[in-house]
């Protein structure tokens, strides 16, 4: 913790939250005890982002692919992520947590969609730190659908061919207000984009780690901000440029 420089932590970390599955067949248990452990692991990394000073964190909390997965797990992946919310608003309002969402949230059954939308509202006010879930995520379909809209903005002559720049069409994403993520933790040792933040991701720093996400906690994500502060971002830029 002490070596931690303050000045030089990320903004947005991002998490692929992955191994849930692995943690709980290494232990002769069902998948959805790894899924039920990993929540325990996400309210300790939430508390750790917000005591360090983190401004954004992102949690890759269920992909759109993920409904192709058994119902019985699906059904049991929605019950927690509504347990979460309920569970944890108190806490959220506590520390000046804000919650957003990105996503297909539309594919979400009605009570964890108005559980979501009632969490988001209620911590609405809040700037401690945005606790950003990606839930029914797909980055390929994110982009699409930024391209749809501009499209129709386009074709109403709101926005002119030249006028599609990077920062316009980021606009045009979920993560609208949020900055760019400056460090992606994925746990359990894959080294692997899955579909995440395709757009947003261009530039950040990848700390994967063997760690299953369940097992996942606060010495690790201090670990990984260690390890993101001993890097050298360029952005495409030569040293000499950067050091001037
Ligand atoms: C990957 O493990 C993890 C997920 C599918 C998402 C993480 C979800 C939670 C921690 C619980 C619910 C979420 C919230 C926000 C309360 P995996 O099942 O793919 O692991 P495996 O690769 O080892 O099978």
């Amino acid at each position: 913790m002490e070596r931690l420089i303050k000045e030089r932590l990320p903004r947005h970390v991002a998490i692929i939250m992955d191994g849930n599955g692995r943690w709980a067949e290494k232990r002769s248990l069902g998948r959805i005890e790894g899924h039920r452990q990993g929540v325990k692991a996400i309210r300790d990394t939430v508390k750790a982002a917000r005591r360090l000073g983190i401004k954004v964190l992102t949690l890759y909390a269920f992909s759109q692919e993920n409904w192709s997965r058994p119902p019985k797990e699906v059904r049991a992946l929605m019950r927690l992520l509504k347990e979460y919310l309920e569970g944890e608003l108190k806490e959220m309002l506590d520390n000046n947590i804000r919650l957003v969402a990105i996503g297909n949230l539309e594919d979400l059954p009605p009570d964890v969609r108005r559980t979501l939308r009632e969490t988001i509202r209620k911590t609405r006010s809040k700037n401690g730190m945005v606790l950003n879930l990606a839930i029914s995520y797909s980055g390929r379909a994110e982009i699409l659908r930024a391209v749809k809209k501009i499209c129709q903005d386009h074709s109403k002559g709101k926005l002119r061919t030249q006028g599609i720049t990077s920062e316009v069409f980021s606009r045009y994403l979920f993560t609208n207000e949020l900055p760019e993520p400056d460090l992606l933790i994925r746990t359990s040792g894959e080294s692997r984009i899955s579909n995440f933040m395709l757009w947003q991701i261009a530039y950040t720093e990848i700390y994967v780690t063997d760690t299953f996400w369940p097992d996942f906690r606060r010495k690790d994500f201090i670990k990984a901000l260690l390890d993101y502060q001993k890097r050298e971002r360029r952005f495409g830029l030569t040293r000499r440029q950067l050091t001037g």
